[in-house]
């Protein structure tokens, strides 16, 4: 459940800076993955849930003229609050949106020009945020931002859009207004996030099956880094067209048609930079599968199992992690199943952020003592540590 507290300070924001109540209120989680990274733009499987981190907008139609200083004004832009930084994006919405300043405001443009684009006209507005989901973390605060923004133009312009094709126009969004050429994963669990349900979400069919996740005898602690290597979007797409060209060589559509036999047959044809990739891949995409299976059957080591590999292999192969995760994980895994740990690994885009850890739910507490006070002396930095029940995805909270 989306917190009150967090709704009414929301709430509160706008009739501050607004003057009146809102008349819709909607919000968007962030997400963990599980497992399966690096996957979804290779048509392969993932397996994140919704966290119960959420970005909330409150919002209600622009006064004609609303301040007589700015009159005149109302009719034509969206002013759009984040209450967290205290910063005001002004969006002409009365012409096709495009990119523009502050460079959060890119997250919201893009999902305007969406809407736009399916020939829906978006009215001013009068909008204040705040988001729980930590920036630059790895836990998808921009899908959130954007689905958060989507879903409140569905209420604010009546125009209800089609999960898949809501999903669909967040990571446009993203691609064109921020640049990132993310796969789908973000945008997808955090419009049809389940509670304490875990999504598998086959990214060539676009086929998604709940995983129940509710033994309360685990939990899923996030393990923030507080660390963010700047060479992450770059690095991004590189490894995207990495795996176009192992997919080339191996003459498949994607690495989802790829087979650990083939590549290696292959293995002279490809430098072996690409070589690495492709094995991530196809590695990743069959251990996501069977993490989905474990998780069915509460085989909790065979999970934690699975998620070491993964971050071996995110490592070594794939080459996203970073000291401070490859810390994080180590300390994981030196306290092992006794320790009441299962699994570790990094989780997002990587090169810093988050890393999530399959544990004991009677645990909870020593494991985040023990990982913080070893994470500052590994590192000199403190973690930032919660745990989090799957969660349910966007929705509106008023209209
Ligand atoms: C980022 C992208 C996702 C996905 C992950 C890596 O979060 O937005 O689409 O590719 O990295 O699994």
């Amino acid at each position: 459940m989306i917190p009150p507290e967090l709704t009414a300070r929301v709430s509160k924001q706008f009739t501050q800076t607004c003057g009146r109540p809102p008349r819709w209120i909607a919000a968007a989680p962030g997400r963990v993955n599980v497992i399966g990274e690096h996957t979804d733009y290779n048509d392969g499987f993932v397996l994140p849930m919704a966290i119960e981190r959420y970005t909330v907008m409150a919002a209600d139609f622009a006064l004609a003229a609303p301040n007589p200083a700015k009159a005149g004004e109302g009719g034509s832009s969206c002013s759009i609050f984040d209450a967290h930084f205290k910063e005001t994006a002004t969006i002409d919405v009365s012409v096709p949106v495009t990119r523009g300043e502050p460079k959060w405001s890119n997250y919201i443009r893009g999902v305007m020009a969406g809407f736009q684009q399916r020939g829906v006209k978006i009215p001013a507005l009068d909008v204040a945020f705040l988001s729980t989901v930590p920036l630059g973390g790895g836990l998808s605060s921009s899908a959130a931002l954007e689905v958060c923004t989507a879903t409140l133009l569905e209420v604010a312009t009546g125009k209800q859009l089609d999960p898949v094709e809501k999903a669909l126009l967040c990571q446009k969004a993203e691609h064109e207004f921020a640049g990132v050429p993310c796969g789908i994963m973000d945008q997808f669990i955090s419009v049809m996030g389940r509670e304490n349900h875990l999504l598998l979400l086959d990214c060539r069919s676009r086929q998604t099956d709940l995983v129940p996740m509710n033994d309360p005898s685990v939990a899923l602690l996030i393990i923030n880094t507080n660390v963010k290597h700047e060479l992450g979007s770059g690095e991004y797409a590189k490894r995207r067209a990495e795996c176009e060209t192992a997919a080339k060589i191996l003459g498949v559509p994607s690495l989802r048609d790829a087979t650990a036999e083939a590549l290696e047959e292959a293995r002279g044809k490809m430098e072996g930079m690409v070589f690495c990739r492709a094995r991530h891949v196809i590695g990743e995409i069959e251990r996501t599968v069977h993490a989905a299976e474990g998780i069915r059957a509460s085989n909790w080591p065979t999970v934690g199992q699975l998620m070491y590999a993964s971050h071996r292999s995110l490592r070594d192969d794939y080459e996203v992690s970073c000291a401070e995760l490859d810390a994080v994980v180590d300390i994981a895994e030196d306290l092992g199943i006794q320790g009441g740990v299962y699994g570790c690994r990094m989780t997002g885009g990587g090169f810093g952020g988050c890393a999530v850890a399959l544990v004991k739910a009677d645990a909870v507490a020593d494991i985040s003592k023990k990982i913080s006070a070893d994470y500052l002396t590994k590192t000199g930095l403190a973690a930032t540590i919660f745990s989090s029940r799957p969660a349910a995805g966007a929705a509106v909270l008023k209209s």
